[in-house]
């Protein structure tokens, strides 16, 4: 994977961030084949959205890194922000979605009884209620952005909450995130947000869910 993603560099950028010593971000491999979500998410969103969208991201990210540990200019410093913002929140937040997903014929969609199934009941009175609080609240994004189930650490509670753009959730614990970009369902779902929304839960990954709360929680 460090080889696909040094190849989309610049050979000077590279060379420069090997010599430099500072690490490449890569992109991660999916967890699945392409068209392992399918009939819920296409082969084809799944590919373009890994090969080319998150690519982008930590290629924006490498290069923003780079230029940013070169330089010893404050303003330009501060001019970089947000394009680390921008990639580097791109690159967090998907990287933690495909570990979201899982293909319905092994762990997708499958909420067992356990601590997280508990604490959504407690804190949304029932799974149902929950998926269409959520369902609701990310539809409602304007343009786009992340929908996310977080724990608060102060509450040690669950929360729906939302962030704008590739706004990584810094303000909770991310247990699940949802991509409201157009690119992550467009070529299938065309401009019905709620079809998609309603779909994905076919291909949720309630265990590696679990896990994260069970991390937050200690
Ligand atoms: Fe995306």
């Amino acid at each position: 994977m460090l080889s696909l993603a040094r190849s989309s560099l610049r050979p000077s950028l590279s060379r420069a961030f090997i010599a430099s010593g500072a690490s490449l971000h890569t992109l991660p491999p999916l967890p699945y084949a392409y068209n392992a979500l399918e009939p819920y998410i296409s082969e084809e969103i799944m590919k373009l959205h890994h090969q080319k969208h998150h690519q982008t991201y930590v290629n924006g990210l490498n290069a923003a890194e780079e230029t940013y540990a070169k330089s010893d200019s404050t303003r330009e410093k501060i001019a970089l922000q947000s394009a680390l913002k921008f990639n580097g929140g791109g690159h967090i937040n998907h990287s933690l979605f495909w570990k979201n997903l899982a293909p319905a014929n092994t762990d997708g969609g499958k909420l067992a009884d356990g601590p997280l199934k508990k604490a959504i009941e407690r804190d949304f009175g029932s799974v149902e209620d929950f998926k269409k609080k959520f369902n609701a609240t990310t539809a409602a994004i304007q343009g786009s952005g992340w929908g996310w189930l977080g724990f608060n650490e102060s509450s040690k509670k669950l929360e729906i909450v939302t962030t704008a753009n590739q706004d990584p959730l810094i303000s909770h614990t991310p247990i699940l995130g949802v991509d409201i970009w157009e690119h992550a369902f467009y070529l299938q779902y065309k401009n019905v947000k709620p079809d998609y929304l309603n779909a994905i839960w076919n291909v949720i990954n309630f265990k590696e869910a679990e896990s994260r709360l069970l991390e937050a929680s200690k």
